[in-house]
């Protein structure tokens, strides 16, 4: 059966950089399942649905049509046929997506493109969010759970956001947002992030970007 991947874990702590380096490097699949709940919510935004109110946004998730294209080399999500890469990324969308990630029938909705991902993948995949391992590939070959202190991953956030010449007040309220987030996605009632049981814990905080890498493409080949 081809291999899936499944890495889960908090904001910042390395999940999308390390699963793309890790299936180039292995030649498999990459599935920013994070970018999918963004474009979602995205949408969501773009069609004046309010994001607190769950059943309208029960209804409407229906309607958008998002696509995912899962080459690690350049990884590209579309909504109704237009890219979305940047404006997902924003403070407006990142402020919303627990919120809308917390419907259930967004999530069922999703998995499903993920799981179509995940079977049309040739190698198979590395495929990253906060419910690989316990909901959306029980099965996986290999899980990873990924953590670092609240620490190291706001401080990671932050300095992405300096690259980019996001000015101070947006990556300050970025900070507090990540916390606010995590617990949100941590205690919410359909699909939490949590360890499964037989995922791998790794904690990035004290090691490099390329020793993260190594870890986990070596747990993948054993
Ligand atoms: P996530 O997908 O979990 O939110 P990202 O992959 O976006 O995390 O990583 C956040 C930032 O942390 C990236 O800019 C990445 O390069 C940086 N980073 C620095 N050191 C590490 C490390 N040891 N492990 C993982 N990421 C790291
Ligand atoms: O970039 P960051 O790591 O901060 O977040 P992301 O991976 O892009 O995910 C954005 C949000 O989508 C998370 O905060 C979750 O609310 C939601 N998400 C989810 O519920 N399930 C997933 N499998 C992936 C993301």
């Amino acid at each position: 059966a081809p291999v899936v991947v499944a890495i889960d874990g908090p904001s910042g702590s390395g999940k999308s950089t390390v699963s793309r380096a890790v299936a180039a490097r292995l030649g498999l699949s990459f599935l920013d399942t994070g970018a999918m709940y963004r474009a979602m919510t995205w949408w969501m935004l773009a069609n004046e649905v309010d994001v607190d109110d769950a059943e309208a946004v029960a209804v409407a998730c229906a309607k958008p049509v998002i696509v995912s294209g899962t080459d690690a080399a350049g990884p590209t999500i579309t909504v109704d046929g237009q890219d979305v890469s940047g404006p997902i990324r924003g403070p407006e969308v990142t402020a919303q997506v627990s919120a809308v990630a917390a419907v259930p029938q967004v999530r069922a909705r999703l998995v499903e493109l993920q799981q179509g991902c995940a079977r049309v993948a040739e190698r198979g995949i590395v495929a990253e969010g906060r419910d690989m391992g316990s909901v959306v590939f029980p099965d996986a070959t290999v899980k990873i759970f990924l953590t670092a202190s609240e620490t190291a991953r706001a401080g990671r956030r932050a300095a992405e956001l300096r690259a980019k010449g996001v000015d101070e007040a947006t990556i300050t309220a970025m900070a507090a947002d990540l916390a606010r987030r995590d617990a949100a996605d941590s205690s919410r009632e359909t699909a939490p992030l949590a360890q499964a049981a037989d995922a791998v814990l790794v904690d990035t905080s004290e090691l490099t970007l390329d020793q993260v890498i190594a870890t986990i493409a070596e747990l993948v080949e054993e």
